[in-house]
């Protein structure tokens, strides 16, 4: 069987630092409810000279040295975000544009669950044998939609990027199992006015409608309690792992009440779960590929261990899965790297038999 191993990882944050003493000077709220309620003590808000491309692109640059690679070795790119810089194009094709080569690319929505989504599917290309490399990207700048005079929402979003590449191996690595789930009637429990309410015309009809995320804040975290547990338990059963095997837990960095009752339903002792919530916030889509770069570079994760993710965001939605992390069966020298264009029969035929300009019958 053929597996889609993690080979490299990068990220960037924005340099500018929102602390909670920043935040009591803006709106009625203190450092100790802010740490209590949440764990977060600081976040990353991007300034003037950052987006959601520059950020991912940094990250991908990182993750493709890291990984031995160029972008002209990639085969696919796939960006999670629910905070894209344009409608269109697809975040995917700014990142290419920056960092070159001719993969294929398109993005995917899933919130906060939207890294986790990515790389099951991302993974999926690399396992049919579609592609041999895949970049997955989980990248948001949510602060540009968090109103600051809001103080149960401003606390908590943070501005970020992850990535990771995955390369082809025969042995099992790569993500092992994988659970999606959504409930898309919770919708209204955590989401962003839509741009259609905002055209010059509709403004009149929905004069209510502002640009700012809006959340139930206590339906969320019920929620969120709830499917964090189950989806990580789902995880490790369907990878055939018992709680033992895990090695690490990397959950979705939002609330450090939430990542606990996960880690309880578990048995895993703090130290074998991932946390950096303190610093970053909620970062959205870059919560866990963030989490996956500091645990991979602080040398947390071995070849062979066994690492749970698990999401939950809006839509509300949650993703999880069991990766085992390494590099074990993927091929590293040059000759296997080197690869023809490939075009496929149907395309050489149609090539051979219509003349360019004119379309095809049928
Ligand atoms: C947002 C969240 C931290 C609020 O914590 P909570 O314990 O549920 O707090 P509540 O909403 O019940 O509010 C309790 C009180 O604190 C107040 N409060 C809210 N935000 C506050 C702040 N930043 N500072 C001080 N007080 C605050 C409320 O107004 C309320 O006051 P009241 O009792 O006088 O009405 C928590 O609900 C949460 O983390 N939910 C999940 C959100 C999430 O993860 N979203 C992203 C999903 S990807």
């Amino acid at each position: 069987m053929r597996n889609a191993a993690i080979t490299g990882w990068g990220m960037a944050v924005p340099e500018r630092v929102l602390t909670n003493a920043d935040l009591e000077r803006m709106v009625e709220t203190s450092d100790d409810w802010i740490t209590s309620r949440t764990g977060i003590k600081e976040r990353r808000i991007v300034g003037p000279n950052d987006s959601t491309t520059s950020l991912s692109v940094a990250a991908a640059r990182e993750a493709l040295d890291k990984a031995g690679l160029t972008a002209d070795d990639i085969d696919l790119i796939v960006v999670a975000t629910c905070t894209p810089d344009q409608f269109l194009v697809s975040q995917a094709c700014l990142v290419q544009a920056e960092l070159g080569g001719n993969a294929g690319a398109f993005d995917l929505g899933a919130a906060c669950s939207g890294f986790v989504y990515a790389l099951a599917v991302g993974s999926q290309f690399v396992q049919t044998g579609l592609h041999d490399r895949v970049l997955v990207i989980g990248a948001d700048t949510l602060t540009r939609f968090v109103d600051y005079t809001d103080r149960s929402t401003c606390i908590l979003f943070g501005d970020g990027a992850g990535a990771v590449v995955l390369e082809a191996t025969d042995a099992p690595r790569g993500l092992l199992s994988t659970v999606l789930g959504a409930d898309g009637a919770g919708n209204k429990h955590l989401y962003i006015p839509g741009w259609g309410a905002f055209v010059p015309e509709s403004a009149e009809l929905f004069p209510e409608y502002r640009p700012y995320l809006q959340m139930n804040g206590q339906e969320v975290f019920r929620f969120a309690v709830r499917v964090m547990g189950d989806a990580a338990v789902e995880a490790v059963a369907k990878a055939g792992l018992t709680f033992d095997d895990v090695d690490m837990l990397i959950p979705h960095q939002a609330n450090m009440r939430i990542i606990d009752a996960a880690a309880r339903r578990l048995a895993l002792p703090r130290e074998k779960v991932w946390v950096n919530l303190d610093r970053y916030g909620n970062t959205s889509a870059a919560s866990i590929p963030i989490a996956i770069y500091e645990a991979a570079e602080a040398g947390k994760l071995n070849e062979g261990d066994n690492v749970v993710l698990v999401a939950f965001g809006g839509g509300l939605a949650w993703a999880a899965g069991a990766v085992r992390w390494g590099v074990e069966g993927v091929c590293r020298d040059a000759a296997c790297r080197q690869r023809p264009v490939v075009v496929s029969e149907p395309a050489r035929a149609l090539a051979g038999a219509v003349p360019a300009g004119t379309m095809p019958d049928g």
